[in-house]
């Protein structure tokens, strides 16, 4: 639901954003800009999903829209970060939007919490948002892979030709079958140009 304090919460943490770019102080977001949040709203809530899971939380402004997604589903959101500052100021940013009873956060590195995350899931993962450590996608991937079903959605963000080197081998991934991936040009929170990539596991 994208309701008014979901509204309000998105806005607050854009100017948070900006201050913390302009005086140095606190700590830096990384977040995705507002219209690939949408995107990613749009893709979420179009696969009716019931169990999301986001790698990379920061200060949850790509949860909040995901979980406001969820909402409409009828889905939850169990979102990963290793930085016990970004758990605490995500915690803070999901109950002011309210929608802190979608979501589980899940505290530690990604490749020690996220195999036990899945096993824990009643269920395959319908959407998964990539945004941690960008040279790890492959091996997120690798993990997730089994606790997909067909027609689950997979969003990697910062796929952008910047780090083209780095995420070779998960583009590569991705760009065979039985995935079907499309690069949509996007700009991040600084306005720089971008990519994610959205990826659908087909029928094997
Ligand atoms: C790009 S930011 C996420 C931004 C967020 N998805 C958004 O758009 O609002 C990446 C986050 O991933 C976290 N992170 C990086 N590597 C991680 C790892 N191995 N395990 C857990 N969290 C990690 C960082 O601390 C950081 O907060």
């Amino acid at each position: 639901m994208w309701s008014p304090s979901v509204i309000e919460t998105l806005r607050r943490i854009e100017a948070d954003d900006v201050r913390q770019k302009e005086t140095g102080q606190g700590i830096p977001y990384w977040r995705v800009s507002a219209d690939c949040g949408k995107l990613l709203y749009i893709a979420c809530r179009s696969a009716s999903a019931k169990r999301a899971v986001e790698l990379g939380s920061s200060s949850g402004y790509s949860g909040i829209h995901l979980a406001a997604a969820l909402a409409s589903t009828g889905g939850r959101l169990w979102t990963c970060e290793r930085e016990p500052e970004k758990l605490a100021l995500s915690r803070r940013n999901f109950e002011a939007a309210g929608v802190a009873d979608r979501i589980t956060q899940v505290e530690g590195d990604v490749l020690e919490t996220l195999p036990a995350l899945l096993a824990s899931l009643d269920g395959p993962v319908d959407f998964a948002f990539l945004d941690a450590l960008k040279p790890d996608y492959v091996r997120y991937l690798g993990l997730l892979r089994p606790h997909l079903r067909p027609g689950s959605l997979v969003a990697a963000d910062n796929v952008g030709p910047h780090n083209a080197e780095v995420l070779r081998s998960y583009l590569e991934t991705v760009g065979a079958a039985p995935f079907v991936t499309s690069i949509v040009p996007t700009r991040n929170a600084e306005g720089r140009q971008d990519a994610l990539a959205l990826s659908l596991l087909g029928d094997a």
